[in-house]
């Protein structure tokens, strides 16, 4: 199954427009639910039923079919396109009934979840209670809404016929009363799931909304990385290749012909643009013995990759089986790339333009095992690849690296958490590592707690090397999204703990700091306690203090809306017109002091990333890091971020 994107909210706050333009863009599957609803309710009109069974009866004679292709989605019900006919007035009129009997629901919710289980890649699910009931495990939930006022003036835009054409105000309390229903009927009304992030777009064009969830989508990994995969002969050099690409020896190389016998896929990146190499076992025309398994992992890898590349080797030229390959590869309407390997200098490079005569274009150049012209072949590939792959690496689970100093409990919270619902799991998808993560549920979500294999061990090995500790918990942090640093509460904060605490905040992750062994915690000891965080963690004042005691699990539930909210302000994203109000306001009341005589001028501001979230203030001059500090103060009072570091930079511009 692919990656779910859960798309819930009111009637008109862009839902169906939003979903739509992301669907199509990743070139995922698109479903609405509203539509199914729709048709129940116009096949209840067209039946003239008005019970549940009655419909859930008719709706298994006439089915529905949704078609989710995000570029013209339709809906039949059983033979008959129903598409238009669903967005009648009546049908509008009537749907919040009809949808809010339970066995319509429940008949409604196999269709809905038979055709997320078909999506290959990815799917974008629209309606109410997607996030919450439909595809609870999706890996990424919005929640859209916008004011009633700019959802009614949107909707009234969509009516076009003039027997549809309503008042504002009537098309508003219309929607008000179906959000009214939607809301409030028994079976899944329309939610906002925990883990949801709500998106307002009652300020954003339909293209800032959509850019939104696609900058989710990116920053959480979940747009598959392009495929490309190389195929050929036995023998013609695929694995040097592959060891030329990612500018390291990891494929394995071996001189005895089809010693890759599987596929394997290689994280690769050319010029910031990253994506993965498929290396397949050789091709043979005739399969025989083992290379009958070799040739169906060829046309497997065919199936799978974005980009093919046909891999000669042009000391022996094309031969029979060659051709029978391209063949091949032509059926697959993917784009394909022409390697002649082996080609060392410009004389051979001339003999082997013999492979024009493939058909498939300009043969690319190469000799893989001194590089020659392999930038330049990797030029062309990155210029073949979709902005969405079929590599996906990632599973929509937040990650979290739970660190911190030896002895201060982080392997009895680990326990604690993870009771007896513990699954470990690869890192990464398709390889083959230890297993080091764990899925752990916590407050109604799967959470991936990274590398826990490091926690468990160094617990044994107490005074385990100080370098190594540092470079695991390194490496746990950048495959992180939040940091849950533990410090024992009962002993002074020390340096080391705060060094840890300052990773978390160099490598710009949420973080939680969790206060550990409080049943040890007495009355003088808090105060002491307290002093040393006024003292010392007065620089992360912003990150959530949770008080826990692991060994009692006092408190453990403290800890997933603590990653929640802050995983949501590393995420969040101010709109630029809000920014700069907020900006304009600030100046006025508080100019940047004068240095050396002028007066710098801020231009405006713009929130350059999310996770953490960034932000560029253009300014005629330079500012000093007193008011820089001072604006990412005020930032923070005003929209709030606890959990996650802001990272504000200046950018001195010319007058004009
Ligand atoms: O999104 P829409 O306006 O086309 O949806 C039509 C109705 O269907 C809406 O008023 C509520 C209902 N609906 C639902 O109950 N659950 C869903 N998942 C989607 C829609």
């Amino acid at each position: 199954m692919g990656i779910v994107v859960a798309v819930d909210g009111p009637s008109g706050a862009g839902k169906s427009s939003t979903s739509r333009a992301v669907a199509t863009r990743a070139k995922w599957d698109y479903l609405d639910t509203g539509a199914l609803y729709r048709g129940a309710t116009w096949l209840a009109q067209r039946e003239k039923i008005t019970e549940p069974l009655e419909i859930v009866e008719a709706l298994e004679k006439f089915p529905l079919t949704f078609i989710a292709n995000p570029l013209s989605p339709k809906l039949f019900c059983a033979d008959v396109d129903i598409t238009e006919a669903i967005r009648s007035q009546e049908v509008t009129d009537q749907v919040s009934q009809v949808s809010a009997f339970p066995a319509v629901r429940a008949q409604l919710l196999e269709v809905q979840q038979k055709l997320i289980s078909k999506a290959e890649r990815g799917i974008v699910v629209e309606g109410r209670d997607i996030g919450t009931v439909v595809a609870p495990d999706a890996a990424l939930k919005i929640f859209l809404t916008a004011d009633l006022t700019a959802r009614a003036l949107r909707r009234e835009k969509e009516l076009e016929s003039p027997a549809d054409a309503l008042s504002t105000e009537a098309v508003g309390q219309s929607l008000a009363q179906r959000d009214h229903l939607d809301s409030t009927r028994t079976t899944s009304p329309l939610m906002v799931a925990a883990d949801a992030i709500t998106i307002d777009s009652t300020e954003l064009s339909l293209h800032e909304t959509a850019q939104r969830i696609w900058e989710l989508l990116k920053e959480r990994r979940l747009l598959g990385l392009p495929i490309v995969a190389l195929l050929g002969r036995p023998n013609v050099g695929k694995s040097t290749l592959v060891n030329r690409f990612l500018g390291r020896r990891e494929a394995i190389v071996e001189d005895t012909p089809g010693v890759t016998r599987d596929r394997v896929t290689y994280e690769c990146e050319w010029n910031g643009r990253e994506f993965m190499v498929m290396d397949t076992g050789g091709w043979e025309a005739k399969p025989d013995g083992i290379s009958v398994g070799v040739s169906g992992i060829a046309e497997l890898a065919m199936e799978e990759a974005d980009v093919l590349a046909l891999v000669i080797d042009s000391q022996v030229g094309a031969l029979d089986e060659d051709d029978i390959l391209v063949r091949e590869l032509r059926k697959m309407k993917k784009p394909i790339i022409l390697i002649a390997n082996k080609v060392d200098s410009p004389v051979e490079e001339t003999q082997a333009h013999a492979l024009w005569n493939l058909g498939l274009g300009e043969p690319q150049f190469v000799s893989a095992l001194h590089g020659r012209s392999s930038g330049d072949l990797l030029d062309k590939i990155v210029k073949l690849l979709p902005e969405v792959g079929a590599a996906q690496s990632q599973d929509g689970y937040r990650r979290v690296a739970l660190i911190g100093r030896p002895n201060v409990g982080k392997s009895s919270l680990l326990n604690i958490l993870a009771g007896t619902t513990r699954a470990l799991v690869d890192d990464v998808a398709g390889t083959t590592r230890d297993p080091v993560d764990e899925l752990i549920e916590l407050g109604g979500s799967i959470w991936r707690f990274i590398d826990t294999a490091g926690i468990r061990k160094r617990a044994n090995q107490s005074s385990g090397t100080d370098y190594y500790a540092t470079l695991r918990t390194q490496m746990a942090l950048e495959r992180a999204e939040v940091a849950v640093v533990v410090l024992d509460a009962s002993t002074p904060i020390s340096e080391q703990d705060l060094r840890i605490i300052t990773m978390v905040e160099e490598a710009g992750k949420a973080l939680i700091i969790v206060m550990n062994k409080w049943d040890l915690v007495d009355e003088d000891r808090q105060i002491s306690l307290d002093r040393e965080i006024d003292r010392h963690l007065d620089v992360v004042e912003w990150a959530q203090r949770v008080n826990l005691a692991a060994k009692t699990g006092w408190h453990r539930d403290r800890l997933a809306p603590a990653l929640r909210t802050a995983l949501t302000s590393w995420e969040k994203r101010i709109p630029t017109s809000r920014l700069n109000s907020f900006l304009g306001t600030l100046i006025a009341a508080t100019p940047p002091p004068v240095r050396g005589g002028k007066q710098p001028k801020i231009l405006y501001a713009t929130q350059a990333g999310i996770a953490p979230p960034r932000f560029v203030i253009f300014t005629t001059g330079f500012l000093e890091s007193s008011y820089r500090r001072f604006i990412e103060r005020r930032l923070r009072e005003e929209f709030g971020f606890p959990g996650t570091p802001l990272q504000v930079s200046v950018r001195v511009r010319e007058r004009e």
